[in-house]
């Protein structure tokens, strides 16, 4: 079965095509201008995904050497993201569908984020535990069987990477700096600050980051960062921020795997390319743990994921009259929140 999928919900424009479960392309344009403005602006993001949609998914077919007519399914992230970028892939997408006469099946972002590490070794072994830690979200999940999840933690403020790009604004080192903060921390000293993270009494396996970026940003004002700023101090808060990230990031996802009893941990999403995120979570392995993460091109936003996805919903599904277009015209819309996760 080739999938040809279309991933535009947020500032990555990517097309890709698989073969069954083997990537043939992936293909990704960032849209690096974003950087200027401090974030992402919604209105430009949907204007350059219009100009670049049509030459990306002919990039991709090219590269996998795919014509139209080879294709047997359509997938495309309809949920969640930014509407007006959602609306382009999704549109798009559906049109090819139709214009093919192939089934078109509608992706969440955040499933595609949990299954990514399926591209990369892990195999079909149930149940796991999925730590899903992108720009927009953060959650952590028990998955007992393919869209078989059970959310058991979710942050009530910011998102892991949204912690990590404000504290690289605050640091002066860009958008988005999440991999700023990686590189500058390699050399930093870890132990030059304890930042506090938050404990959550209501649900222990929910996050709060806003305060870690508070305490970030009072201790900046408290040592008078702008006046004294150099290297070292940037890469020594760097660091430090980043050890308390991980520590309640890793703490929070054993704890989960050993209330279920689960030996399997698969993390994803744009902040799983943190190296000390890596290093913490693979150390798991010497207690005979399986730990899982994403290739770096399938650990941002990217159209493989999408079409695997897409291509597992397909397969599972029993009512594949669902993925027709004449039924669909009324139920893929782009969805902006996960609640039917
Ligand atoms: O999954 P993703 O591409 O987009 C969303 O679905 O949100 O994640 C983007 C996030 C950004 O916040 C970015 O700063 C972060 O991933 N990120 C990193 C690293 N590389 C990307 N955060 C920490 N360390 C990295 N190496
Ligand atoms: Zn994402």
């Amino acid at each position: 079965m080739i999938t040809l999928a279309i991933e535009t919900s947020c500032d990555e424009t990517s097309a890709a095509v698989l073969d069954n479960e083997k990537v043939l392309s992936n293909i990704i344009s960032s849209q690096l201008f974003h950087t200027k403005y401090g974030g992402v602006v919604p209105e430009v993001a949907s204007r350059e995904h219009l100009k670049k949609i049509t030459e990306i998914t002919q990039e991709a077919l090219d590269k996998a050497e795919i014509k139209l007519n080879d294709i047997g399914l359509v997938c495309a992230t309809s949920e969640p993201g930014l509407i007006g970028a959602l609306l382009v892939g999704l549109n798009f997408a559906k049109s090819l569908a139709m214009s093919v006469d192939k089934p078109f099946i509608p992706v969440n972002h955040i499933q595609a984020h949990l299954y990514s590490n399926f591209l990369c070794g892990q195999k079909q072994e149930f149940p796991f535990i999925g730590l899903i830690i992108s720009g927009g979200h953060t959650l952590l999940i028990l998955v007992e069987g393919l869209f078989k999840h059970k959310i058991l933690g979710r942050t009530i403020d910011d998102a892991a990477g949204e912690a990590f790009d404000k504290v690289a604004k605050l640091l002066g080192l860009g958008y988005p700096g999440g991999r700023m903060i990686d590189e500058y921390s390699v050399t930093g000293n870890k132990d030059y600050h304890k930042f506090p993270v938050a404990r959550l009494k209501e649900n222990e396996f929910d996050f709060s980051f806003s305060g870690i970026k508070t305490s970030v940003l009072y201790f900046l004002k408290k040592i008078d960062f702008e006046k004294i700023k150099d290297e070292k101090l940037i890469k020594d808060i760097s660091a430090s921020f980043q050890n308390a990230m991980v520590k309640t990031l890793f703490d929070k996802t054993v704890e989960a795997a050993e209330k279920y009893n689960v030996k399997i941990i698969s993390v994803s999403g744009g902040v799983s390319a943190n190296s000390a995120i890596r290093e913490k979570f693979l150390t798991l392995k010497e207690n005979g743990f399986k730990v899982y993460f994403p290739a770096i091109e399938y650990s941002t936003d990217n159209a493989a994921m999408i079409g695997l996805t897409g291509y597992y919903k397909y397969n599972s599904s029993e009512d594949k009259e669902y993925f027709k277009m004449d039924s669909l015209m009324k139920n893929a819309e782009p969805k902006l929140d996960y609640e039917n996760f």
